[in-house]
């Protein structure tokens, strides 16, 4: 089932009730968004600010309580899962291994999460699922946990922590019952995107800026090219190993008695020479991994200002050195994404490509001048299939707007 427009969506939901046999008339409808990050590309565990939009690939769930304590639940991306049905407060353990495979999974835990979190819920819900994000690259799975938390809170009648806090809890979906080792980033692009806006978050307070688009900015799009490889968990990832690493320069310059607690605090030039002297002999792939972040964070900056100035050019550009740092120093892409970044940057009016978020394989990313993106789609057509015959027929360009994150629909069912 293919969908790309909320009335599409409502059609398969409405088949997806009846195939589930669930009543579902009148339910409400929550749309999640993915996410598209302009920078810092894996600095949300690094400690840097981040910035980055809504993209109008979505997750679009109908739900209404049921009147038990059972949930209820299927999706039309998983059919061969059947109608997930369990009772509140009876969800297998966290990692379990026979979960592991299945998008259920991130139903329990929300779950396990809320109630461990002293949000016990007790009221079931009903619910049917449509998505069109692709996997890898653009927060599927965080669009999905946020969009049940905010749903089961919606049913539980709880009142609806702040915004951050539901971020907090999907963060520990993911981390304490999933297992994977991801940061913030993609909960909080996604939970607090406004259409037609830049979401810009300071770590240091835990602030949201709404940041428009300059006046006079050339019209540009935003180009999502899946390569059609699947990519594990991040916890199976090389994510898992840069986390580590990351993390390991911290505790080794800590020791060696400089003072940072995490590697966004390299902000400036001597003490970023001087770590990188310290340890350049003994671990130069750690000091690569620094390198990355520190001059990413600097760019991160210039960015802004060109975002707020209307320069999508400078934009675009540093989209593309952040590229090639995330390839040559942070070593996180993969090939199949590489040969997509490689193809449209033969394209004039591309302004800057790369890989996009966890890394090793799924989506890259693009930023293409209004007038190029379909000479940009048109070049993957022609080379990517010659590249990776692999995956002919499983990649896809999707050209993205800048959408809200969360959008709820009453009265459509
Ligand atoms: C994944 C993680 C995020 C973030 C990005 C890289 O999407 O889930 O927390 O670290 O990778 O920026």
């Amino acid at each position: 089932m293919k969908v790309t427009t909320d009335e599409q969506a409502f059609g398969a939901l409405k088949k997806l009730a009846l195939e589930a046999n669930l009543d579902l008339t009148g339910a409400k409808v929550r749309r999640s968004s993915s996410r598209f990050c302009l920078g810092v590309e894996h600095g949300d565990y690094n400690g840097t600010e981040l910035f980055g939009v809504g993209t109008d690939r979505f997750i679009w769930m109908a739900y209404k309580p049921n009147g038990t304590n059972t949930m209820r639940l299927y999706s039309g991306n998983f059919p061969d899962d059947g109608v997930v049905k369990f009772e509140l407060g009876n969800v297998p353990a966290p990692r379990s291994a026979e979960i592991a495979d299945t998008w259920a999974r991130f139903a329990y835990g929300v779950d396990y999460v809320l109630r461990r979190e002293g949000l016990p819920l007790t009221k079931g819900m009903d619910a049917v699922l449509i998505g069109n994000i692709p996997g890898g690259g653009m927060s599927r799975s965080a669009s999905l946990t946020l969009n049940l938390i905010l749903s089961v809170l919606d049913v539980n009648g709880l009142a609806a922590p702040d915004m951050m806090e539901v971020v907090d809890l999907a963060q520990k979906v993911e981390n304490d019952y999933i297992g994977s080792p991801c940061g913030k980033l993609d909960q909080i692009m996604i939970a607090f995107s406004k259409a037609g806006m830049g979401t810009h978050y300071k770590p240091a307070d835990r602030s949201i800026d709404y940041v428009p688009l300059g006046a006079g900015a050339k019209d540009f799009r935003i180009m999502v090219m899946d390569t059609g490889t699947v990519r594990p968990g991040l916890e199976k990832s090389t994510y898992k190993v840069r986390r580590a690493e990351c993390e390991e320069l911290v505790q080794k310059a800590k020791q060696a008695g400089f003072e940072i607690t995490c590697l966004a605090d390299i902000r400036d030039d001597a003490l970023f020479e001087k770590i990188k002297a310290y340890f350049v002999k003994d671990v130069p792939h750690l000091v690569a991994r620094m390198d990355y972040i520190y001059h990413a964070q600097k760019r991160f900056y210039e960015m802004m200002d060109a975002w707020k100035a209307g320069d999508i050019e400078t934009v675009g550009r540093i989209f593309r050195q952040d590229g090639i740092g995330l390839r040559d120093d942070y070593v996180i892409s993969g090939p199949e994404l590489e040969t997509m970044c490689d193809i449209v940057r033969t394209v004039p009016g591309v302004l800057g490509e790369r890989m996009l978020g966890g890394g090793d394989k799924g989506a890259a990313g693009a930023l293409v001048l209004a007038d190029s993106a379909e000479a940009a789609k048109q070049a993957v057509d022609i080379a990517y299939p010659r590249s990776r015959p692999a995956f002919a027929d499983k990649y896809a360009v999707h050209t993205c707007k800048v959408v809200d994150g969360i959008k709820l629909f009453e009265n459509v069912l």
